[in-house]
């Protein structure tokens, strides 16, 4: 049984011999706030004397909005940081679409729903090909019959035989073109770039404001990716989707480090899946229209058939956005915080939350500016650990090598005293500088790298 509010498991340390570098707070629990219910508010006190409220959303999954989570000035620096950066990626078309697999889908009788020897548009849509990162609604459906006269008789139903004269590359052919004709079938519409926690002070301390806020053991938000910003214009959008996979024999992708696979390596699906405990987003600025985050399905799944009945895609939120049964505005410095997975009967993580489908609408008018601080957790519990003590290993590398840096430029610094001492000022001067940059750049090589964008290939609902 999965739960979704799992009791936390404290288990002993000593059980595995390969801890010793945990530290005794880093407790082996995922712990999850409480929602209580829709609209409780519960608060929360930061280092600077901020008080913040947690407001509940939604109980299935638990969703928060917290107001003013970032300050003005965090939000304008996440962005400056991001504009400098030259590793920004585009969503658009991208990725190969498994044929086979499409092929084998598109036949008549596994389409035919109601047994009534009739495909009508919605059975028609059911079995169409879909390309990777498009969305083709049922709404287009009539035209691709149209187009090529599948329908014969014009009853918009097709008959076996109506069916059979449709060829399966001019299909795919008609979604490809589609795609490339109109933006709004592409599910994310957005340009995005990844920034190291550790590069920068604002940014580390968002990772001690995350460890208040999710109350989960600092080893979990340290091994957890790096913070993932991205940029829409008019008419971008991200349609429905998981920000996680579900459960199956693939290994998690945030721990591939652990099998020698370096994380600049692109992301091979057949091997790895997402592994995002919780998701953390931040808005950086005030959208003028637009650019809400629906969750369709949220504390109830059976709009979802409402919409296709009245022949759209409940993921489709260029055009079903308030159709969504939570939707949420976007304003600057708000964090909205939810979890992907469910518990499993251990307290770890458990599967996919099936309610946990969002996505952005279209933007209506100005710009969006969100950052993912996606809570990557392994679902393998010993992996999570081998993980932690691989990153703390490295860091405490790091700090021994930046100490013995540190020992011998002050040691330098002394003897240069006691020989030229009218030079000293001048000089002590040069010396922080050379450490600072020196320090900078032996920060965790691992940390400074993102995830291949092709993570983002999923329309699993
Ligand atoms: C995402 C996402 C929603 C939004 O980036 O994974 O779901 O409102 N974004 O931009
Ligand atoms: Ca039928
Ligand atoms: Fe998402």
């Amino acid at each position: 049984m999965e739960s979704r509010f799992g009791n936390a498991l404290l288990l002993p340390l000593t059980v595995f011999t390969f801890v010793h570098l945990i530290n005794s707070e880093d407790f082996l629990h995922l712990p999850r706030l409480n929602p209580v219910s829709i609209g409780h508010e519960q608060t929360m006190h930061l280092e600077s004397g901020r008080t913040l409220t947690i407001k509940t959303l939604a109980v299935n999954p638990p969703i928060f909005e917290i107001e003013d989570y970032l300050t003005n000035i965090e939000c304008d620096h996440i962005i400056a940081l991001a504009m400098a950066s030259s590793k920004w990626t585009e969503s658009t078309i991208k990725g190969k679409v498994d044929k086979d697999k499409e092929i084998r889908k598109f036949n008549f009788t596994q389409g035919d729903k109601n047994n009534d020897n009739l495909l009508d548009h919605l059975e028609l849509w059911y079995v169409m090909p879909r390309l990777q990162n498009s969305l083709i609604t049922i709404k287009s459906i009539p035209e691709f019959v149209q187009l090529y006269n599948y329908d014969v008789d014009g009853d918009e139903k097709l008959t076996n035989e109506e069916f059979d004269r449709i060829d399966i590359n001019v299909a795919f052919q008609w979604i490809e073109n589609k795609m490339k004709k109109d933006k709004k079938n592409v599910i994310r519409l957005s340009k995005q770039v990844w920034l190291n926690h550790d590069s920068d002070e604002v940014l580390r301390s968002l990772k001690t404001r995350v460890v208040s806020l999710t109350r989960l053991p600092k080893g979990v938000v340290d091994t957890s990716e790096q913070l993932q910003v991205a940029q829409y214009d008019v008419g971008g959008h991200y349609h429905g989707h998981f920000d996680t996979s579900k459960l199956d024999k693939r290994k998690c992708l945030h721990s591939r480090e652990l099998d020698g696979i370096k994380l600049t390596e692109p992301y091979d699906a057949v091997k790895y899946r997402l592994c995002r405990y919780a998701t953390l987003m931040y808005y950086l600025n005030d959208v003028d229209e637009g650019g809400e985050t629906a969750f369709p399905v949220a504390d109830n799944a059976t709009v979802s058939e409402k919409v296709i009945r009245a022949g759209g895609n409940i993921g489709d939120l260029s055009n079903h956005c308030t159709d969504a049964n939570l939707v949420v505005k976007p304003k600057k410095g708000k964090a909205v915080l939810w979890y992907n997975h469910l518990h499993n009967k251990d307290g770890w993580v458990g599967d996919k939350d099936p309610f946990s489908y969002h996505g952005g609408c279209d933007i209506v008018k100005g710009v969006k500016w969100i950052a993912n601080h996606w809570i990557t957790v392994d679902t393998d519990k010993q992996r999570h650990i081998r993980l932690m003590n691989l990153r703390e290993k490295r860091y405490r590398g790091v700090e021994r090598a930046k100490q013995e840096y540190n020992q011998k430029q002050e040691e330098q610094a002394m003897k240069q005293k006691e020989t030229q001492p009218q030079q000293q000022e001048q000089r002590k001067k040069q010396h922080q500088n050379l450490r600072k940059h020196h320090n900078n750049q032996h920060l965790p090589q691992s940390e400074l790298i993102g995830l291949e964008d092709k993570s983002y290939i999923r329309n699993e609902l």
